[in-house]
């Protein structure tokens, strides 16, 4: 996981390669480097931390002018973050410099094999033996060798190369592990994301597993490593520079928790009509299989994705009369109950390149499952590869911490649970016509929740600032988004946050109340109302500070809490998005009064391309 650059024109490189570093530096930012050729010769320069430091580093030794060069930042897999294991890397004599996105898993064998023929290890990193691999097979010509090479390295990886006997050329390849071309005017761009280069272009190839990309100053040439030509198909990106700037916000997280309103408004647009769900996208996926026919669905997702995963297998079997089945994605891969042609399998990534949620989608598809896709990214490989693709139009989520990415995934399960319950007629039929009157107003529900719990939320989290540890509960769907809800406040405020069922507390976890504790519960199913009462009053005998999450007007839990968040009521199955504002608020808070950097919190990446 990190995020490769490339630039080939008439520009100064090393200006280019920076900027667009520092759009790419939520998918790693503990080391960043750049390798810039001035069609002679080519220089070199790493630095720990983020590419910001790298640009000062380069303000006390400028590296070499050039109009060609590579860049990287870093998300440490391999070796810690120091100077020597950043990237680019390159062999013991400077010929071959290689940014390395992905992991090559069979690393040591060739490590061990290298070692053996004499080469000298200077990294702990894996990608080291690339450059290694690239001198002891290099024939004279470039673009041999590298095809030469790439059938011995495992795993899932994008690669940028440079060669000093060849430094008017990058090599680039894209094997399981994104990697974009951008076509400018005379000049052309690589990066891991596109995010990166919309200053300077729209158009752009992802170059395809089995592909390699050759970029000289006069032409880009795609190719199979087999050598058959590849017309590249470019294609325009749809998302503007404007949409990835912060705005008047600090920070991204709370401009994207700010933006739940507009996008879960987008993901909806064209999808209701008249009362009814549209998802053309489906269409032919439901042509082609007979979906009462299933015999299990599967979700399966990382992280926020994941929470996402369980909200919708308990809406989906509550419609439909299909049991579901949520897995974790690196979980899943390796073990799971029978998978065949009768078992859907449903995949979920914002970004649609996390490693193991891809390997997953490849054990699916071995197994012969039907696979759908929910991404925010259409050109990703989760989208490329599942039979069928729901995009949740959240627009570009940057902040590590995914917040609109999760409602908007909500959103789609909730479309998605309403057309699966029309085509097997399931016991959720006489539910889909309130669930559609209210999904159209849900955009201003979570607006109202926005203003109302906003002030509140940011001054409890000031008196959370000396706490160390905090506890969320919940029953039902209200245990899940206890589960995102304490996520959120690990990733981002560095609290020991835990999730747990409401009626579990007594088996266990109660032994951990002590007075003053902090403690949100959360009611926001009124089925399991009475019960979550009772838990709460088990907790507060035990003198907790207890934080009521529920819906306005009701006031039992307001009398029995310390304090309470009130939030508008909406059909149940849309609760976990209206209440998932106040949680993804009070870690925002948490983490900032603490100082950190929410965006891009210690040890975490954005997008996981490893697994
Ligand atoms: C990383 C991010 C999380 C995200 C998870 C899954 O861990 O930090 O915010 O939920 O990856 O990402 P995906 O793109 O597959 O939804």
């Amino acid at each position: 996981m990190s995020g490769i650059v490339g630039y080939i024109g008439k520009s100064s490189a090393h200006t280019i390669i920076l900027d667009c570093l520092t759009d790419l530096d939520y998918r790693g930012y503990d080391s960043a480097g750049i390798a810039i050729s001035n069609m002679e010769s080519i220089e070199v320069r790493k630095e720990k931390g983020r590419v910001e430091d790298l640009s000062a580093l380069l303000e006390i030794e400028p590296i070499l002018k050039g109009n060609i060069g590579i860049g990287h930042t870093r998300w440490a897999s391999h070796g810690a973050p120091t100077v020597a294991n950043a990237h680019p890397l390159c062999d013991e004599n400077g010929q071959f410099y290689v940014a390395h996105n992905g992991i090559i898993e069979n690393y040591s064998q060739l490590k061990n094999m290298l070692k053996s023929k004499g080469y000298v290890f200077k990294t702990e990193t894996d990608t080291e033996v690339i450059p290694h691999l690239l001198v002891h097979y290099y024939n004279g010509n470039f673009e041999d060798t590298v095809k030469k090479v790439l059938p011995l390295l495992k795993g899932s990886f994008a690669l940028a190369i440079m060669s000093k006997e060849q430094p008017d050329t990058i090599i680039a390849i894209s094997q399981e592990n994104p990697l974009i071309i951008g076509f400018g005017q005379q000049e052309a761009f690589l990066s891991s994301d596109i995010s990166a280069l919309l200053s300077y272009t729209k158009e752009i190839y992802p170059i395809k597993n089995g592909e390699i990309a050759i970029l000289t100053p006069n032409e880009i040439k795609v190719q199979t490593i087999s050598g058959e030509i590849i017309q590249p198909e470019k294609k325009m990106v749809e998302w503007d520079k404007e949409d990835f700037s912060l705005q008047e916000y600090e920070y991204y997280m709370l401009k994207e928790i700010m933006e739940q309103p507009k996008e879960i408004k987008k993901t909806l647009e064209g999808r209701i009509e008249e009362n009814n769900i549209h998802l053309p996208e489906l269409e032919a996926f439901l042509t082609e299989h007979n979906v009462s026919k299933y015999r299990k669905i599967d979700i399966v997702a990382s992280g926020t994705a994941y929470h996402a995963g369980i909200v919708g297998k308990k809406v989906i079997e509550t419609m439909i009369n299909i049991p579901v089945e949520v897995s974790i994605s690196s979980e899943f891969r390796y073990e799971h109950g029978p998978l065949n042609e009768e078992n859907l399998v449903i995949f979920i990534s914002q970004s649609g390149e996390t490693a193991d949620t891809l390997s997953a989608l490849k054990e699916a598809k071995l197994h012969g499952c039907p696979t759908i896709a929910i991404t925010n990214r259409k050109r990703s490989n989760l989208a490329r590869k599942a039979d069928c693709t729901i995009c949740t139009n959240a627009g570009p989520e940057l902040a590590v911490p995914a917040t609109k990415a999760y409602t908007t995934q909500i959103t789609v399960l909730l479309l998605l649970a309403i057309v699966l319950t029309e085509k097997t007629n399931g016991p959720g039929m006489e539910r889909i016509r309130e669930m559609i009157s209210e999904l159209q107003l849900l955009p201003e529900e979570v607006e109202k929740t926005l203003i109302m719990t906003q002030d509140a939320i940011d001054q409890f989290a000031q008196v959370t600032e000396d706490q160390e540890s905090l506890f969320l509960i919940g029953r039902g769907l209200d245990y899940v988004l206890a589960l995102e809800g304490a996520l959120k406040l690990q990733e981002v405020a560095y609290l020991h946050a835990d999730a747990y069922a409401s009626g579990e507390m007594k088996h266990g976890t109660m032994a951990l109340i002590t007075p003053g504790v902090p403690v949100i519960a959360l009611s926001t199913q009124k089925h399991l109302r009475d019960k979550t009462i009772n838990n709460i009053r088990e907790i507060k005998a035990r003198n907790a500070f207890v934080v009521g999450v529920t819906t306005i007007g009701d006031d039992d839990i307001g009398e029995i809490v310390d304090e309470v968040m009130y939030i508008p009521e909406v059909h149940p199955f849309l609760m976990p998005i209206v209440a998932a504002i106040p949680l993804q608020l009070l870690a925002y808070y948490a983490g900032t009064v603490r100082g950190f950097n929410v965006d891009r919190p210690r040890n975490l990446a954005k997008s996981l391309t490893v697994e």
